[in-house]
């Protein structure tokens, strides 16, 4: 290609004929038009401006991005219903305290939420259902905890606000997942969780149907859907903790729960339940 040529085009074309007869050189031509064009573009190149995560003049620190300014709260960081982010409340005592309310009222929508979150996140081990035998603990994940066992039913709500915001033993915590909105959807969520499981004739409005679990499964072709289920021997739960470690057993979240039938045959040599 005939770069003088393409550059007499562009360019001036005495300038172009004047450099090629001088020299023969149209490279030099070329050259001459960039350093132009990187001239011309100077002023729009060093702008006045901050660039995210890059060093500026203008501060005498020389950071583009810059600190909070101190005793200031930026907008929509303001958190001042501690108990609707902590799920605790400073008692008298001086401890911090778990409460068995919930921060803002409870609506359909709120349940509605609650409960698609809990189906997201939360049945992977806990099931459906709530009784800790979910799909990763059949498959040998320490069982989670059964939402309906004295234990659980006796908890404040905000307890179980405080055990998705910060885990709870092998239970990791789902505070990056959820919201503190969500948190509290899903906290109201197990309470109506555990009022389905233990729901009588009373609770249903005069008139209403009332079928039994074991017909309406039978009916769908899942009978065994009626009946609690149990863990497959291949499910290894049960490891002893290791004090120097400070590590908590690795028992079955509550082993006086009969529904939880821990298989003894597949544990690891040396472990107790
Ligand atoms: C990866 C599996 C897993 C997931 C997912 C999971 N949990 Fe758990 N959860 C556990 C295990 C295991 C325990 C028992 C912890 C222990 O005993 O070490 C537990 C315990 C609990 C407890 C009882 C705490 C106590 O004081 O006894 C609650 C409440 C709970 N989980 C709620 C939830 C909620 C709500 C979600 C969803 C946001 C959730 N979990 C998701 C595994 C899980």
């Amino acid at each position: 290609m005939n770069v003088g040529r393409l550059n007499s085009k562009l360019w001036s074309p005495t300038l172009a004929t004047k450099c090629r007869r001088k020299d023969g050189a149209p490279g030099v031509v070329l050259m001459t038009a960039l350093l132009l064009l990187a001239g011309c573009r100077q002023d729009m190149q060093n702008q006045p401006k901050l660039i995210p995560q890059r060093g500026s003049e203008m501060f005498a620190d020389h950071r583009g991005a810059r600190p909070q300014v101190l005793n200031t709260v930026a907008r929509g960081q303001l958190r001042e219903d501690s108990y609707f982010y902590t799920g605790v409340i400073q008692g008298a005592n001086g401890y911090r305290e778990e409460q068995n309310l919930m921060p803002f009222p409870v609506t359909l929508d709120v349940l509605k939420r609650g409960q698609e979150r809990f189906n997201i996140y939360c049945t992977p081990c806990h099931s459906r259902v709530g009784n800790g035998l979910g799909a990763i603990v059949e498959r040998g994940y320490k069982p989670a905890a059964n939402l309906h066992d004295q234990v659980r039913l006796a908890q404040p709500l905000s307890h179980y606000f405080y055990v998705m915001t910060h885990g709870y033993g092998a239970m990791p915590d789902y505070s990056a997942q959820l919201t503190p909105e969500d948190r509290w959807a899903v906290a109201a969520y197990i309470r109506a969780l555990q009022l389905s499981q233990a729901a009588s004739t009373k609770d249903v409005p005069a008139g209403a149907t009332v079928r039994s679990l074991k017909d309406l499964a039978t009916e769908t072709g899942h009978p065994e859907y009626a009946s609690p289920w149990t863990l497959p021997t291949t499910a290894i739960q049960a490891y002893p903790p290791v004090a120097k470690e400070g590590t908590p057993a690795l028992a079955p979240a509550n082993p006086a729960d009969p529904t939880i039938k821990v298989p003894t045959s597949k544990l690891p040599a040396g472990a107790t339940q």
